[in-house]
């Protein structure tokens, strides 16, 4: 009796397993068609997040640190110094719009060197102040723009090193002397449009 008992209950957890498994292939055979628009934004702002942080570690850290002089400028045509991140930042946007990318973004902050890159909508203005006030929170929304609706999504740019405070803490222009390592300093916006 106990032996049948245990066979039964064998052969049960072998049909779920069966069950359990055919059911995940048929899942991982499942092919995705369509790409959210929180899932577009989030993977090109993980590309732009990140050629920027190896720009700001790799490139700039080690110049300013080697040197003891700051050979990055966003006078860096005049002067023959690097450009500064967010110049090149936008100089890659520029040239992805030129070449008609549907989508778009820009780094904004709320207390900007360039005032240019102050909020220039009211979502980017709600977006900014919520991730400055929830820190590790992206914000996403949608924004009605020319007529035409986007998927708008705001990424906390967080101080990641040290001289991102020293060159913002002693820049002339900027309006905030007191960032930290680690504050929140602004935000990447993306924009995927949801009409085409
Ligand atoms: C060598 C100086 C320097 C360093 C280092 C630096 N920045 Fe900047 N940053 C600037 C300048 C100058 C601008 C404005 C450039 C322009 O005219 O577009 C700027 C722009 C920005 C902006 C857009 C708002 C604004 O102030 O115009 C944010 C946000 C920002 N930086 C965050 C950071 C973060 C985060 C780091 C570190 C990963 C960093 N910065 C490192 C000089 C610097």
């Amino acid at each position: 009796m106990k032996r049948h008992f245990i066979t039964t209950t064998s052969l049960g957890l072998v049909f779920s397993w069966l069950i359990f498994f055919s059911g995940g292939a048929a899942e991982k055979t499942h092919k995705i068609t369509t790409v959210s628009p929180r899932k577009m934004a989030d993977a090109l702002h993980s590309v732009i997040a990140a050629d920027r942080a190896v720009y700001s570690r790799v490139i700039v850290e080690r110049i300013t640190a080697g040197r003891g002089e700051l050979q990055v400028s966003e006078h860096w045509q005049a002067e023959g110094c690097l450009p500064v991140h967010a110049q090149m930042l936008r100089l890659a946007a520029v040239d992805i719009q030129k070449k008609g990318a549907e989508f778009s973004y820009a780094l904004r902050s709320l207390w900007p060197i360039n005032s240019s890159h102050g909020p220039q909508t009211a979502v980017e203005q709600a977006g900014l102040e919520f991730v400055a006030q929830h820190p590790g929170t992206n914000y996403y929304t949608e924004e009605l723009l020319g007529g035409r609706s986007y998927f708008t999504a705001v990424y906390p740019d967080v101080a990641g090193l040290p001289s991102c405070v020293a060159c913002h803490n002693r820049h002339p222009s900027s309006p905030r002397r007191n960032f930290k390592t680690n504050d929140i300093m602004g935000a990447i916006i993306v924009r995927v449009p949801l009409e085409f």
